[in-house]
């Protein structure tokens, strides 16, 4: 409890640092001793800035030019203002319903957040339907700020779980498709840092999920992120496994109920902020393998799910090489597979939050309603994410 509360007067001082409304929010004076001159605090100010400023990698920026420009035409200058200008950039505050909450509720909702899922969305509020899993049955939910407002993240406290975790709201979406039911079998394939793997702890109670992740640093990073947000009563329902996705499906075959599979990409936003040009480069070159390998493991998360069950895929690349490239030619090979529309289900609900491309608006979508892509444009600057769900036939 004590921990709680020393945690609590933290996030307070830190979303108070960090609130782009400064006015709203006392500052402490100084004592007169130790002022700092002004020409001083203004060359540290600079000095902090340069320091955090991320630098653009070009040969990148080229590339997203040329094709983003040639796939998205008029939404691409709309989508290259906000990817380049990091300052701009929201995040999501996904509420850990394993946690003591209140406090942070009344914060976040003074700060001018406001919870960001629709009332009558089902997953993510208390869940009616007999279980035959006890969990608390608190709300969580995810709170957004219409502007920059960007929290810390919550220092590790052992034995404290963490109230919250930030995240690019759109991230939310590949979950929500999901449609999850408590006691189902879930596989979330590719699953470091666990974002994804929280946001379904939080939506459902499986009777069990299965996290994968194949690079053993990742799956480090993995374990220690749910760790520190689960509770230790849900460690049995809540495995780790390190295996390559891409074989994922054959042993045991169509064990699950339903399969994410959030795939390694072209992550435009981090690439833009490649550390050097030679790292920027040479992403470059191995993006042309990425197409190849995301189809295999899509192939895998069709072959672990349950005749009748979901597969969702998705990605945060607006590269349509990636996303529907790939699911049209794994959907060409697999005449068990089923795309399903997500276009009432999820983009007409969340508008008003994100921008979705309409599948005919896409000219690679023309031929086939392939999934959804949410576009960062200036004031939503959400994504860029490509979700869209595939259904085994029974
Ligand atoms: C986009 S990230 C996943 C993000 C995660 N779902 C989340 O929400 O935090 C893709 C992950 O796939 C992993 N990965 C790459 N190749 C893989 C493979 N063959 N099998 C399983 N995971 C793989 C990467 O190491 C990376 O951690």
């Amino acid at each position: 409890m004590r921990s709680v509360t020393l945690r609590t007067t933290y996030f307070i001082t830190q979303i108070r640092s960090c609130s782009s409304n400064s006015d709203t929010v006392p500052t402490q004076q100084q004592p007169a001793a130790h002022k700092t001159p002004k020409g001083l605090k203004e060359k540290k100010k600079k000095e902090n800035v340069i320091k955090t400023r991320r630098q653009l990698c070009q040969p990148v920026l080229d590339s997203f030019d040329e094709q983003y420009g040639r796939e998205l035409a008029n939404l691409w200058p709309s989508a290259r203002s906000v990817l380049l200008d990091p300052d701009s950039w929201q995040y999501g505050v996904m509420l850990n319903r394993f946690a003591a909450l209140s406090d942070i509720i009344n914060i976040l909702q003074s700060k001018g957040f406001s919870s960001f899922l629709p009332q009558t969305h089902a997953p993510f509020l208390p869940n009616n339907s007999s279980s035959a899993i006890p969990l608390p049955r608190q709300h969580g939910g995810c709170f957004l700020h219409p502007k920059p407002v960007h929290l810390p993240s919550q220092a590790h406290w052992p034995g404290v779980l963490k109230q919250y975790y930030l995240l690019n709201a759109a991230s939310l979406l590949p979950v929500l498709a999901l449609q999850l039911r408590d006691g189902e079998k879930v596989l979330d394939l590719c699953s470091a840092p666990g974002g994804k793997a929280l946001a379904i702890m939080q939506t459902a109670n499986p009777a069990l999920l299965c996290c994968n992740e194949s690079d053993p640093h990742r799956k480090e990073w993995l374990a220690q992120t749910l760790e520190s947000f689960l509770p230790q009563s849900l460690r049995n329902r809540v495995i780790l496994s390190n295996q390559d996705g891409r074989v994922f499906g054959q042993s045991p075959a169509g064990t699950y109920d339903k399969v994410l599979v959030d795939a390694p990409c072209s992550n435009d936003r981090s690439w833009l902020y490649s550390s050097n040009p030679q790292q920027g480069a040479q992403r470059l070159k191995d993006r042309a393998t990425l197409p190849s390998l995301q189809a295999q493991l899509l192939r895998s998360a069709l072959g672990a799910v349950r005749p009748g069950g979901a597969v969702v895929y998705s990605t945060c690349t607006l590269s349509t090489y990636e996303n529907a490239e790939v699911v049209g030619a794994v959907l060409d090979s697999c005449p068990e597979a089923e795309l399903e529309d997500l276009w009432e289900e999820l983009a007409t609900p969340f508008s008003a939050h994100f921008t979705f491309i309409h599948p005919s608006q896409h000219r690679h979508h023309q031929r086939r309603r392939c999934g959804l892509l949410v576009v960062p444009t200036p004031g939503r600057t959400w994504g860029p994410m490509y979700l869209c769900r595939i259904r085994r036939r029974g």
